[in-house]
């Protein structure tokens, strides 16, 4: 018989198969400093893409003395235990109130982490007799809770209306089998690509379909809409979002997330969700810290207007350079360019060493071979200075990966590893 671990040592998976030539500089860096536009990594000040602090709350000197002094007041564990044992507060119940009120849903309910959150939701919001119906490319977590359901699944083609049309067509059948009911997700706004999901058209097909909408809104939360509400907000439709998600890890930098719906189905959430029922209560330094970025996203819209005027300048100037920055409707600023892993390794380098520019760069298995993608996540924090050197710093790196320099510089890595 195998042993278990043998399988784990040959094959390292198809990130971890990269580990050696990429641990410590393309993943897992380490970058040091206060969160702001610029940090340093490995010693050197560096022009900082790819920290989601989206409205620069990270470092603000209120926030940071608000989560400062929860943490003096009741240490990094209080409260302790599950919410429905012995881990609830008033401080819990009202950023419960307010975070509903800010998402105009009936009724909210804080979660430990998004990710084990949405998955704990999704395993309670459906039985076996349900169907899911999701975007194919929805995040992880979406994923992950999909697969805890054992009924029928079905995704739909990437934001694709006609597509998700036709799985409904399939999961109407299945369900009138079943007896059961449809739950489709999507999310606000898919953080690779930045394409806000089509919350609209999805909405629309309800007077045509039965089922209800779970929206991911980790990105659109703080970031979208006019006071900060989110995709559901700039789209119009919030009404009509089900059970709406944020987390607190991006805009509101932070940890914890929630839900907000109706409170029959909030109230049924928190007698159901797994992931707390049987986990510990989110601490107090959270819970204040939240009550205060809440706060601030509430009664300082100034945030949010820079956060735009440096998203539209960094992309409106990559377009008028003639960079692909696909087809984003958020923040989030793709850059697509056409090379090799190495090759993607020898420009990320570049970028490092000598423009100073950091910024995490994605490559197949998450998208297709071929293509590097250059993810950049402007904030509030971000100066017209930082932009103009990182579009210029931009212009020189894709000169050299078009004449050769960076095919030339990785082939020695590119000959190792077998490419
Ligand atoms: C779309 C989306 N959903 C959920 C999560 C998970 O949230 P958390 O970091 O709070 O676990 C993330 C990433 O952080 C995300 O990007």
């Amino acid at each position: 018989m195998r042993d278990l671990f043998d399988r784990i040592i040959e094959n390292k998976g198809p990130l971890g198969k990269w580990a050696a030539q990429a641990e410590g500089y393309f993943v897992f860096p380490q970058l040091e400093g206060p969160i702001s536009n610029r940090m340093k990594f490995q010693g050197r000040e560096m022009i900082t893409w790819s920290i989601n602090d989206y409205l620069g709350m990270a470092n603000l000197p209120e926030i940071k003395k608000v989560d400062g002094e929860a943490a003096l007041e009741h240490g990094a564990a209080y409260p302790m235990g599950a919410r429905m044992m012995s881990g609830h507060t008033a401080y819990h119940e009202t950023l419960e109130n307010q975070l509903a009120e800010f998402v105009s849903k009936e009724s909210a309910y804080l979660l430990n982490f998004g990710y084990q959150g949405i998955m704990s939701a999704i395993d309670a919001l459906v039985s076996k007799d349900d169907i899911i119906v999701y975007d194919v490319d929805s995040h992880a977590c979406i994923i992950d809770g999909v697969r805890l359901h054992v009924g029928k699944r079905f995704t739909f083609k990437h934001n694709d209306i006609e597509s998700l049309e036709k799985n409904l067509e399939r999961a109407t059948k299945m369900a009138e089998q079943t007896g059961g009911g449809i739950l489709v997700i999507s999310e606000g706004v898919f953080g690779m690509r930045g394409e806000q999901g089509k919350l609209k058209e999805i909405v629309a097909l309800k007077s045509k379909f039965n089922f209800r909408l779970l929206v991911d809104d980790a990105h659109g939360f703080g970031t979208l809409g006019t006071t900060g509400a989110g995709a559901g907000e700039e789209q119009g439709v919030q009404d009509d979002i089900d059970v709406y998600f944020a987390t607190f890890a991006k805009s509101m930098a932070g940890i914890g997330a929630f839900l907000a719906a109706d409170k029959e189905i909030i109230d049924y959430l928190k007698y159901n969700m797994r992931s707390q029922m049987f986990a510990k209560s989110l601490p107090m330094i959270y819970v204040k810290g939240a009550l205060k970025r809440l706060e601030m996203l509430k009664t300082r819209p100034e945030l949010k207007a820079k956060l735009w005027e440096n998203v539209n300048a960094l992309q409106n100037g990559l377009k008028e350079r003639g960079f692909d920055i696909g087809t984003t409707t958020s923040c989030v600023t793709p850059v697509y360019l056409n090379g090799s892993i190495p090759e993607a390794m020898a420009l990320v380098k570049d970028l490092r060493e000598n423009y100073g520019v950091f910024c995490s760069i994605v490559v197949y298995p998450v998208i297709p071979k071929g293509l590097i993608l250059l993810r950049m996540i402007p904030t509030a924090t971000h100066t017209a200075e930082d932009i103009a050197e990182t579009l210029d710093a931009f212009s020189a790196i894709r000169e050299r990966l078009q004449n050769g320099t960076y095919k030339r510089l990785s082939a020695a890595v590119a000959a190792a590893m077998g490419e």
